[in-house]
């Protein structure tokens, strides 16, 4: 099965397209928000992934769809690659992050610890892989990075295990790595959750530089985004969550739990961006029921104000080895 995607309805809404807008979809997946969002006016859909999988489908559609524009290439150097194709502004842009179903689904992208492949986990299939990753880095920095972005309680366990095993043979295989840790832990204990869940998320978020790349989505966002456009994004992991939702908070001039209505003590910058809602927007009951996907999913979601953009760096707020210093030997 494809993919369905998650708070779908939602994100229509927020991104309320209208007739003549340039909308992006910076995480195109299986094209479940472009298409939605080209069925609900006659606006075009810049349709970027890293994936080159996600791309070769979104020029399959063009055929059907010439609304919809692909670009492959990170949503962390949007501003770039839309500049290149010669948009300065655009009315909204939307981020769906994680992987799609169509990555988990396919063995030999490494990204499943249910299925045997390649221990690869790389999105954009540049770089370092999952297998240089855990074959290269040092126990301490594989526990820090099972512990701050799988939030493992038993990281080092399994990073003394990882690197005790690699000495005899290098991990090549995704059943490899995942059958270790499940040893390590001593199996599922009734949980319904495999055991490798934490790890292999921290893994592939590691590998993707996945809060990089959304810190950097966030800053260009604000440079593209022209008066009253929306900014629009699903989470799925609390880091993630607690960047956009600071980011959102900051840019509208609310930080620190403070009200913009309170007289300021010193004057800030203008807020380049208003927050309709404060709250987070959770999937309803029966998304819950219907796809598991959507468990763990958050929706925020600012607009754009007519003042400058504050242009100041976005913190990742967790501390992680230099993926830089992993070398692509597999
Ligand atoms: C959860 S899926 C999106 C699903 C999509 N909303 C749909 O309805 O089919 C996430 C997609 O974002 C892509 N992606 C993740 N990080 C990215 C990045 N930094 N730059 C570009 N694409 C990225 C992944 O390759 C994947 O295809």
């Amino acid at each position: 099965m494809g993919h369905v995607p998650v708070l779908l309805d939602e994100v229509v809404t927020a991104m309320a397209p209208r007739d003549g807008d340039v909308l992006v979809d910076a995480t195109f997946g299986g094209g479940g928000y472009a298409r939605a969002l080209l069925a609900a006016a006659d606006c075009r859909v810049i349709g970027i992934d890293r994936d080159e999988d996600a791309i070769a489908r979104a020029e399959a559609f063009v055929s059907e769809q010439p609304r919809l524009i692909p670009l492959q290439g990170r949503f962390g150097e949007m501003d770039r690659l839309l500049r290149g194709a010669g948009f300065e502004h655009v009315d909204a842009i939307t981020l769906d992050l994680g992987v799609s179903s169509f990555q988990l689904d396919q063995a030999e992208r490494g990204f499943s610890f249910m299925r045997d492949g390649p221990l690869d986990m790389r999105m954009g299939r540049s770089g370092p892989s999952a297998a240089d990753v855990v074959n290269q880095l040092d126990e301490r920095d594989l526990a820090t990075i099972i512990f701050r972005l799988g939030e493992e309680k038993q990281s080092r366990r399994i990073a003394r295990a990882i690197t005790g095993r690699r000495l005899k043979a290098p991990f090549t295989s995704t059943l490899d790595l995942a059958g270790l840790i499940e040893q390590t832990l001593g199996g599922r204990r009734g949980s319904r959750t495999h055991p490798a869940t934490r790890s292999f998320q921290a893994i592939r978020m590691f590998v993707n530089d996945e809060l990089g790349e959304l810190a950097r989505a966030l800053v260009a966002s604000e440079e593209l985004l022209r008066e009253g456009g929306r900014l629009v994004i699903v989470t799925f992991h609390s880091l993630e969550d607690r960047m956009v939702k600071l980011f959102m908070r900051e840019r509208a001039g609310l930080q620190g739990g403070g009200s913009r209505h309170l007289p300021q003590q010193e004057a800030g910058p203008q807020p380049s961006f208003e927050m309709p809602s404060k709250k987070a927007i959770e999937p309803s009951p029966a998304e819950l029921k219907t796809n598991p996907r959507s468990r763990s999913s958050r929706l925020r979601v600012a607009i754009r104000t007519d003042a400058p953009a504050m242009a100041l760096p976005v913190s990742t707020g967790v501390d992680l080895p230099d993926l830089g210093q992993v070398e692509v030997a597999s």
